[in-house]
Order: C-alpha cells, then structure tokens, then sequence
C-alpha cells in the first residue's frame, strides 16, 4: 500500500505513520526526519535545509522532490510506503505523481489527520524528539519510560528547534497557505480519507487503519 500523511506541523502524522509503518511492514519515509538527519551530521543538503527549518518555513522544492524521488526507487520502497510530511506543496504532489506513475504504481490513499490550530500549539510544546532515531513522544499524552531519554535507542531528548511558540505559529500559517491545498488535491483524486485526530493516539491509530481498509 502507498500512503500519504497530511495534517498541520503536530498534527500527529509522525506518531501515527510510525505505526501504520509497523502494522503494514513499510518504510515510514519523514522528509523531516531527513533532513533532520542530515543537520545532525553535517551535510551540504543539512546545511543548506537548517536555515529554513528553524525558521518555521518550508525547505525549497529543489533540495526536497529528488531527494523522494531516489527514495522511493530503493527496493526496500517496492511493496509499498508511508510519506509523513512530503508532499507539501502542490508542485510536491505533481512531482510525487510523475515518480509513481514512472513506478508504474499510484498513492492508494492520503490520510488527512485533522486537528485544529489550538490543540497543536499545546501539543508543540510538550512534545520532546529524538534526533538519532526520529521517534516522538509527549510529556503528558505519550511520556517516554524514563524522562528525558528516548525508549527506542536510549539517546537524549531534545525540544525541537522549531517546536519554539512564534516558530510553530509560523509552521501553521506556511501550512493554511502552502499545504492545506493538498486536501482538495487528493479529494479530487479520490484518494483522501480524513480522521479526528484531536482523539486519543490508539483510536486515531484503529480509525486510521478503518478508512484504508485494513
Ligand atoms: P516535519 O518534521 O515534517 O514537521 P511537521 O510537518 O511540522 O510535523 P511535525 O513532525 O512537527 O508533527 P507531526 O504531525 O509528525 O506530529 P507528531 O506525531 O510529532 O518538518 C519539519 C520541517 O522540515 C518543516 O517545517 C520544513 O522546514 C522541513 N520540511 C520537511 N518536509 C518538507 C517538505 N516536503 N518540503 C519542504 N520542507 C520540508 O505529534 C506532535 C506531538 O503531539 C507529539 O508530542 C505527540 O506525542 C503528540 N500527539 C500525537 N498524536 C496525539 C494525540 N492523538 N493526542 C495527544 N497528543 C498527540
């Protein structure tokens, strides 16, 4: 199965695409997780990401479509993926398109979490990152089993750069302009389901796998 995420920055895409990942046995492919990696060791493309990440606003379409587009041609891609936070823009989403047209294959599904903008400002803040790994937790609602470390590889947990208030707020206002087009997009295509993702993490995870029919 091809699988897009959308939603708002906090929205839970991570969280819940994750999950589906395991449930599914696909690779999970975070376009932020990527280029978060490539920050941590220092790349020409971190380098280049960094600077438009911490200021809340998108990385260029450029530095990001080829990037995908090798990703998703890795064997490991061929029985299917999850997309959290890719695509973005509608050019993203014609980019996407030609790459899986050219796999021969198609998105099956673009899962919408649906969240509104107060929830995720509380949400930003409390949540607390791995770097090394990329899993997410919550202080309240999704606490790691000791405080500070990351349950999956034992590494410290950071608040994210871009997790700051005044950041996030811009996180939400480049998502009303540039990505929540992607939801008539898909709707179009008839590939969108949506689920309440201001519910519990467990029943946003089984409403998710009800509307993609598993
Ligand atoms: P990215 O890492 O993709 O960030 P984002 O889309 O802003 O999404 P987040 O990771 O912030 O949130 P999420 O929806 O995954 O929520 P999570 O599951 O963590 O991108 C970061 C930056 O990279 C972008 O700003 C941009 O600069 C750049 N970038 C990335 N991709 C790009 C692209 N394609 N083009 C251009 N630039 C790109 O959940 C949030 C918190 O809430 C957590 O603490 C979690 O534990 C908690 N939570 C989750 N679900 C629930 C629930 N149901 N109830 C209560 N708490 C919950």
């Amino acid at each position: 199965m091809r699988l897009i995420m959308l939603g708002a920055p906090g929205a839970g895409k991570g969280t819940q695409a994750a999950r589906v990942a395991a449930e599914l046995k696909i690779p999970h492919i975070s376009t932020g997780d990527i280029f978060r990696a490539n920050i941590k060791n220092g790349t020409e493309l971190g380098k280049k990401a960094k600077a438009f990440m911490d200021a809340g606003k998108l990385v260029p379409d450029e530095l990001t479509c080829d990037l995908v587009a090798d990703r998703l041609a890795q064997a490991d891609c061929a029985g299917g993926f999850i997309l959290d936070g890719f695509p973005r823009t509608i050019p993203q989403a014609e980019a996407l398109d030609k790459v899986v047209a050219e796999l021969g294959t198609k998105i099956d599904y673009a899962v919408n979490i649906d969240v509104p903008d107060e929830a995720i400002i509380e949400r930003m803040s409390g949540r607390r990152a791995c770097l090394s790994c990329g899993a997410t937790y919550h202080v309240v609602y999704n606490p790691p089993k000791t405080e500070g470390i990351c349950d999956t590889c034992g590494q410290p947990l950071v608040l994210r750069e871009d997790d700051k208030p005044e950041t996030v707020q811009t996180r939400l206002s480049v998502y009303h302009e540039q990505t929540q087009p992607l939801i008539e997009y898909y709707g179009a295509k008839n590939a969108l389901v949506s689920v309440d993702g201001t519910k519990p993490m467990d029943e946003v995870f089984a409403d998710i796998l009800k509307v993609i029919g598993k």
